[in-house]
């Protein structure tokens, strides 16, 4: 709907440039926005005052030019000029109705199929294994798994990738330790069962016991040159790291699998590749024995360009190198148009150096697009990195428990006709869900707090709002002992609030385009809450079971349906199950 809108209004522009009421070289961004208030119609646009300047004309009198010059077509019910020179667009309530009929008989609720779908490439999670999943990976994982999905169901081609850091000096310290431990008859998996420790025990061998850390560096040269023992070492603690991580994907329902991870370690034989190529492209520097690529692009401050090394003094690569070729490889063999990195914000500078140092050695043509998605930090209430109560970092998993225990609490406190192993269910599905929507409904590029009390609410813009929103709609049927599959006869808009519910329904696929285009999750919460409201309010205005009107009934009943199916929809996207009671 609203891309038809937009198209009308292309149209007319060009008619109006034929007809010489505007210069030849505008060409403006038409886009519509949704008026908060409703009384402004369903879209608005402010086409006309971008370009009364370029036109030399008064908006308004632009506007009214622009209107006239629409194209004759019966999805425009009103267009309507306000304030300044704002369009007001009002959709024809009978082109409203024909897009829910459709959407009603559509799987896909309405959303389309790509018409040329994109290799979407998606880099995400990409913990380093070498320590356990912590607080930091949550927002990567979940975020990047709600994106897939949602270019999934716009019919793209998604490959996820686990970029897992695997590889790097930290392993020399590990295998040193696990070595030791298993000459003492230790077995791994029983060692590694808590990685944090592991590492911390590691980690203070390396800062204080004499020998330690010589041993540790010489490991990871040998490592490095394949050295059959220290590889199996190092096989058996990478192969517990991933069980570990995989444990955590499959209890927030993300759809990560082994076979995505494609490892730092994946491309080691490459990265000397890497940098013959540059060395090649004439794109490399020698710097106080460092092998560097310096882009006028990215200056410091002292307005000299920055280095980005590819190689070390001793030989050694780096994150950057490892990245090149994963560019490399996700453009040139897995044929990506489209890159994407859902990774820290503070990774931005390196990203950026990467995507057009990779443009300039020809790693990715302009055909694939390269996106980094960045985003920010779980803070405390103390508005300082989110830390557990002894003041280290928080094991995801242990977040997770914390999250179903509180969860089980609050569903306890509650009177339910549940059975225990139903409340249990209920407890896990709501815990986890809070967590991660709490993180999903968030404006990703931001910073945001950690708050239990508001992530488990049962009001707002919450898990527990949006699940129980979703079991009052399912009551409804199951007090009519009606399926979805029994409504029959057509949508009827007769009132105020069926009708802002049938608006909010069908701005489903508008949403799930824009995010899928820019991978902001957020987007869609926000319109579930919405979705919801529009039904609470539809719900105590208009009588559904008890109305003696056997067609309003059925239209009304049809809407609910609707809202079920789009939230479950919705949330299925963020990887989030629906009860059926609660
Ligand atoms: N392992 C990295 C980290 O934990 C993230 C990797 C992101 N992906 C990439 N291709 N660099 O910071």
């Amino acid at each position: 709907m609203k891309q038809n809108i937009e198209a009308l209004l292309q149209s007319a522009v060009d008619t109006l440039i034929q007809n010489g009421t505007l210069p030849a070289d505008v060409s403006p961004r038409i886009q519509l926005d949704r008026p908060r208030d409703k009384s402004h119609g369903d879209f608005a646009s402010n086409l006309a005052m971008m370009l009364a300047k370029p036109a030399k004309q008064n908006p308004r009198a632009l506007a009214e030019a622009i209107i006239a010059a629409l194209p004759k077509n019966d999805i425009i019910g009103k267009a309507e000029i306000a304030g300044p020179g704002f369009i007001n667009f009002t959709v024809d309530r009978s082109q409203l109705i024909a897009q829910l009929e459709a959407a009603w008989s559509d799987a896909r609720l309405g959303v389309p199929l790509a018409e040329t779908p994109d290799i979407v490439v998606i880099d995400y999670s990409s913990p380093n294994l070498a320590k356990e999943m912590h607080v930091g990976h949550l927002r990567s994982t979940i975020i990047g798994d709600a994106v897939a999905r949602t270019l999934q169901l716009q019919g793209h081609k998604v490959i996820a990738q686990n970029h897992v850091g695997d590889w790097g000096t930290q392993f020399g310290m590990l295998l040193a330790h696990m070595e030791d431990v298993q000459k003492e008859g230790a077995s791994a998996e029983l060692q590694l069962s808590d990685l944090e420790t592991f590492y911390k025990a590691a980690k203070k061998r390396f800062d204080d016991e004499a020998g330690f850390a010589d041993r540790a560096r010489s490991l990871v040269v040998k490592l490095q040159s394949g050295d059959a023992h220290c590889k199996a070492l190092w096989m058996q603690f990478i192969e517990t790291s991933l069980a570990h991580c995989q444990e955590v994907y499959d209890r927030l329902n993300v759809q990560l699998k082994r076979s995505d991870v494609m490892a730092e370690s994946a491309y080691n034989d490459d990265l000397a590749n890497v940098v013959i190529d540059l060395e090649a492209k004439g794109l490399l520097v020698e710097d106080q024995g460092a092998k560097c690529v310096f882009l006028e692009e990215f200056k410091g401050k002292d307005d000299e360009p920055l280095p980005i090394i590819v190689q070390k003094k001793d030989g050694g690569y780096l994150y950057a190198t490892t990245d090149l070729a994963a560019v490399r490889y996700r453009a040139g063999q897995l044929n990506a148009t489209r890159v994407i990195y859902v990774v820290d914000a503070r990774q931005s500078l390196h990203f950026q150096q990467i995507f057009t140092l990779s443009r300039k050695a020809g790693y990715a043509s302009e055909s694939t697009s390269l996106e980094h998605l960045g985003f920010g930090m779980v803070l405390g209430k103390d508005g300082r990195p989110y830390k557990s109560r002894d003041g280290g970092v928080t094991k995801l998993a242990d977040l997770l428990d914390e999250a179903e225990r509180r969860a089980a609490d609050l569903i306890a406190a509650k009177s339910t006709d549940l059975s225990a192993q139903e409340q249990a269910n209920v407890a896990r599905v709501v815990g986890i869900s809070s967590v991660k929507y709490a993180d999903l409904s968030k404006n990703r590029t931001s910073d945001y707090v950690f708050d239990w009390d508001t992530m488990l609410s049962f009001e707002g813009n919450t898990a527990p709002y949006l699940l129980y929103a979703y079991t009052r709609v399912n009551s409804l049927f199951q007090k009519a002992g009606l399926t979805h599959d029994d409504v029959q006869g057509s949508i009827d808009l007769a009132t105020e609030q069926d009708e802002a519910l049938a608006a909010k329904l069908a701005q489903f696929p508008e949403i799930i385009a824009t995010v899928g285009a820019k991978g902001m999750p957020h987007f869609l919460c926000g319109y579930l809450f919405e979705l919801a409201g529009a039904f609470s309010s539809f719900y105590e205005a208009c009588p559904i079971l008890n109305s003696d009107d056997d067609a309003l009934k059925q239209s009304r009943l049809k809407l609910a349906a609707l809202t079920a199916r789009t939230l479950q929809q919705g949330l299925a996207l963020l990887g989030i199950e629906t009860l059926e009671k609660m």
